[in-house]
């Protein structure tokens, strides 16, 4: 992710003087991001559309990510396994695959760890069993391979210091305009 692509060069040659290395850096850009100018000492807030003529761009961060892209996709496999609508779950568990894959493409490295082989090295085995118990319409064994998949999330969650995000089993369904029982061609 880069940092600097929207901005104009000229306010990159005007960052120095300035703490070095990424971590001065970031909260350098923070600053300019959220169109706060240092000037004669004092913090003076500005619109940020005067500022740069245009406003930022919204980032997501780690946790809107985690909370957009995989929660729901976490919840609505687990729902579809619960009534044996393989199809559905096929499909939502690769939508799950992918959301991690881009997951960690847009944040490589999160408070320095490798996000990227993280995420590999924590959810590639268990999306594997689910998807195994998918392809052979066993409902016992997806019970099983997702809730050790629910217990990698928090797995990952104790390693990088989220130990109070817990994920379950979902019991009801959040999606009320959504239809998880098997179609019938
Ligand atoms: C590779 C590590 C990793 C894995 C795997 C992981 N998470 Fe996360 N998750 C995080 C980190 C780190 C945060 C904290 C992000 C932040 O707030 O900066 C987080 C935050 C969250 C949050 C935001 C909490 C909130 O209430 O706002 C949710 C929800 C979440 N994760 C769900 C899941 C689910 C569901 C799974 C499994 C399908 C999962 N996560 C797997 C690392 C991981």
């Amino acid at each position: 992710m880069s940092w600097s692509a929207p901005f104009p060069a000229k306010h990159r040659t005007e960052q120095a003087p300035g703490p070095k290395g990424m971590i001065g850096k970031h909260i350098l850009w923070a600053l300019v991001a959220a169109g706060v100018a240092l000037a004669g000492g004092e913090l003076l807030a500005q619109d940020p559309k005067t500022a740069q003529g245009v406003a930022p761009p919204y980032r997501q961060s780690f946790g809107d990510l985690m909370t957009m892209a995989i929660q729901p996709r976490h919840v609505k496999l687990g729902l579809a396994g619960q009534q044996r609508n393989w199809a559905y779950a096929a499909y939502e568990l690769r939508e799950l695959q992918g959301a991690f894959r881009r997951l960690g493409q847009a944040v490589p490295v999160y408070h320095s760890t490798d996000m990227t082989a993280l995420i590999e090295a924590t959810t590639a085995a268990p999306i594997d069993d689910v998807a195994g118990a998918i392809k052979s319409a066993d409902a016992a064994k997806f019970t099983e391979a997702y809730a050790a998949l629910t217990a990698t999330c928090n797995a990952c969650h104790q390693s990088t210091d989220h130990a109070a995000v817990v994920i379950q089993v979902p019991h009801a369904s959040s999606f009320p305009d959504q239809d998880f029982s098997p179609q019938r061609p």
